[in-house]
């Protein structure tokens, strides 16, 4: 393992400070970022094997200006989240999902992975030093942060000669600013996410900035967030900056197909079984906008959103409002995954991961 350079990150006890909670406010936690004690770090060169990582204090890393990541955008993030139970016992949910997407991303975009068993491995060890910093059974959950970075330096257009694997956490609670209240989407039609061919299905950070601008001016005019529609017809939809989306007519729940250009989502994948085993059938395919208008209901989900209800979405300037009641199909999906995750409910697909 050829060390990090020594001003790069400093190394500190791998000790956990469980004994004291962190001294944070449980019953307000949103989705800011909060420095918690430790990440996760490793990298490989040449030879594309990570080497054993270490935990090390959390804080800046240095990286060459010409870092592969920082000039030709090559790096993946994931998402996943630890949950402390009542009896005070650590989950994970389903962290190997987020393992093999990443592998699959990293394909994608040229770099060595970590292997599904390190990759685990990472997460739980960034969970256990943090564990101070999991939220209180039923006040949310300790958010983790895989990152998969292309850190070597490069001048030419070139996959970067070494990359890090980092991973580290923070305590959240709701994503969105208006808490649990239902969704407000905007239909965006002339700023696509992905396009076919392109990145769209993998967790590219190469993702995320292209549309900043369309979900800040949508949230500037009230929206909580947008819905993007397909790059070459403009009447697919596909998905939320943040999220993936589903509509429910009457028993049917229908989402996207995901044909590289929608992100596959952990919670989307859990969200079909789970609809599947309440009876539902359940349909992949190409979804008109048109159909939002006849929908009973539509709800978006994702490691960070959950399973979120949507009261409204505005498309060509038309306002579609959705009913939302106690009673509602995504309710009863949000408390299935939600008592699956806690341990309420009985786990018979092996999704969750002790720690
Ligand atoms: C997640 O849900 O984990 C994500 O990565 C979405 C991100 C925009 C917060």
């Amino acid at each position: 393992f050829s060390k990090p350079p020594a001003t790069s990150l400093q190394i500190a006890p791998t000790t956990s400070s469980d004994e004291e909670s962190a001294y944070i406010d449980w019953d307000n936690l949103g989705f800011q970022l909060m420095q918690t004690d430790y990440m996760y770090v490793t990298k490989c060169s040449d030879d594309g094997i990570f080497r054993q990582g270490q935990l090390n204090r959390y804080g800046n890393i240095q990286l060459s200006p010409s870092a592969g990541v920082l000039n030709y955008g090559q790096g993946l993030f994931e998402g996943t989240k630890a949950y402390r139970r009542e009896d005070g016992r650590v989950f994970l949910f389903r962290p190997e999902q987020n393992a093999i997407r990443m592998q699959i991303g990293a394909e994608r975009m040229c770099m060595p992975s970590p292997s599904t068993d390190q990759f685990v491995e990472a997460v739980k060890q960034t969970a256990l030093a943090n564990k101070r910093w999991i939220p209180p059974f039923g006040k949310g959950a300790l958010y983790i942060r895989p990152l998969l970075i292309g850190s070597g330096p490069i001048l030419g257009f070139a996959p970067a000669p070494e990359y890090t694997f980092l991973v580290y956490a923070c305590p959240v609670g709701n994503y969105f600013k208006q808490g649990t209240a239902p969704l407000n989407l905007y239909v965006e039609e002339d700023v696509h996410r992905a396009s076919r061919g392109g990145a769209g299905g993998v967790k590219s950070i190469t993702n995320y900035a292209p549309v900043l601008k369309a979900m800040k001016n949508a949230k500037a005019n009230g929206y909580s967030d947008v819905l993007y529609v397909d790059a070459v017809n403009k009447k697919y939809i596909e998905e939320v900056s943040s999220c993936n989306i589903f509509l429910v007519k009457g028993n049917v729940l229908s989402t996207p197909i995901a044909k590289g250009t929608i992100l596959e989502g952990i919670t989307r994948k859990s969200i079909i079984d789970i609809a599947l085993d309440l009876g539902y059938t359940v349909e992949e395919r190409l979804i008109e906008v048109d159909e939002l208008f006849s929908a009973d209901e539509v709800f978006c989900t994702g490691t960070a959103v959950c399973v979120a209800p949507v009261g409204s979405i505005t498309y060509k300037g038309q306002r579609i409002e959705y009913k939302i009641s106690s009673d509602q199909s995504c309710k009863q999906f949000y408390s299935r995954l939600v008592g699956i995750q806690r341990g309420v409910i009985k786990d018979e697909r092996n999704w969750i991961v002790e720690i």
